[in-house]
């Protein structure tokens, strides 16, 4: 019988050879899901020793980055990453590595968990996340040693490996203080972290920024703060909204929404959206688009909406001048 190392590199081979061969396939250089990447779509999924399968949940990503509403910032940094990592062989060439660690920090709701999907379908990689409570145990050690089955694997698959809510690391174990457990946890991951070759892409994500020491902080090449979206990112999401409902009249202007929505988080306007959405198909077409709006706006905010568009242009306009004056919106951080 094969041994558990073996089974690993048998299971190791055969997905290289599946991703050789839809390289080839494509024409494209045998530097796997690398230059192929930006133009897919479809989400990649890798076969994983059942070893590590434990360790990690295997999320077909297929969300693009088109499809969040960022800051121009974000969007610009993003790209960047993508197309480095896009062209690591020209970068090879002159000796010269990706950026392949990121960060990502902000309150919930905003989209950390979409961004690190969106990296994976952008580079057309298997997005795999890990599970603490497969990988914490009571003893560290144990930890330390799932920890480097994983990245042993995950060094030879061009992936992206995802810690969601690194935060929620300690809260594993209830016998150690949380922040020493997570401290613990996050030196031991460095220490692996820090072998990953760059076609493995490590993505962090936590609301609570404050329990990862400066140490941490500094070991990654690509930090950037998610935060709930300005005046004119919400007139942005409003606009795709809009397109989304074809011809039917949504009774607001985009600049009457984004004051509205100030201060939700994205989650907060996706929901919205959703409950419109309800409405209007469980009145069976009683409902037009514009009061199925008007009436979940009501309830969300006891304030009047004007439907009329020159008197929302001309309040709108004001509103925007203020978002602009007060918001701060999304980052990288230094
Ligand atoms: N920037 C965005 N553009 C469009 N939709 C977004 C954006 N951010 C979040 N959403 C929507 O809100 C939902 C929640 O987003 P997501 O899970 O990515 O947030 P998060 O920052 O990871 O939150 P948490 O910290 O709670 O894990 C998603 O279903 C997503 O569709
Ligand atoms: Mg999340």
């Amino acid at each position: 019988m094969a041994t558990k190392t073996q089974q690993d590199r048998q299971a190791l081979e055969r997905t290289m050879k599946a991703i050789i061969a839809r390289s080839k396939k494509s024409n494209q250089p045998q530097l796997i899901g690398l230059e192929e990447s930006a133009v897919q779509s479809k989400s990649i999924s890798v076969e994983i020793p059942e070893r590590i399968a434990e360790l990690v949940y295997d999320i077909p990503a297929q969300r693009r980055l088109d499809e969040l509403v960022l800051s121009e910032e974000i969007v610009s940094e993003v790209q960047e990453f993508i197309f480095e990592y896009s062209n690591t062989a020209l970068l090879r060439s002159h000796s010269i590595e990706p950026r392949h660690t990121v960060l990502l920090k902000g309150p919930p709701g905003n989209g950390k968990t979409s961004l690190a999907e969106v990296f994976a379908t952008e580079l057309s990689l298997p997005l795999l996340s890990i599970r603490y409570d497969a990988i914490i145990d009571s003893y560290l050690g144990e930890t330390a040693s799932r920890l480097k089955r994983l990245m042993d694997f995950a060094e030879q698959i061009p992936c992206v490996l995802f810690f969601d809510e690194f935060d929620a690391v300690g809260k594993e174990r209830s016998d150690v203080q949380e922040t020493g457990e997570i401290k613990r946890v996050v030196s031991s991951l460095l220490v692996q972290m820090d072998r990953l070759p760059s076609h493995t892409i490590v993505v962090c994500a936590t609301n609570h920024p404050e329990l990862l020491d400066r140490a941490v902080w500094r070991r990654f090449e690509l930090k950037l703060e998610i935060n709930p979206p300005d005046h004119f990112q919400l007139v942005k999401w409003f606009g795709n909204f809009k397109k989304s409902m074809g011809k039917a009249s949504v009774g607001i202007t985009a600049d009457d929404f984004a004051k509205y929505m100030e201060g939700e988080t994205m989650a907060g306007v996706e929901s919205f959206i959703l409950d419109v959405r309800r409405k209007i198909i469980l009145s069976k077409g009683k409902l037009s688009a514009s009061e199925a709006i008007k009436s979940v706006l009501g309830r969300l905010k006891k304030t009047i909406i004007t439907n009329n568009p020159e008197e929302s242009q001309s309040h709108g306009n004001s509103t925007s001048n203020r978002a602009n004056r007060t918001r701060s919106g999304s980052k990288k951080t230094n």
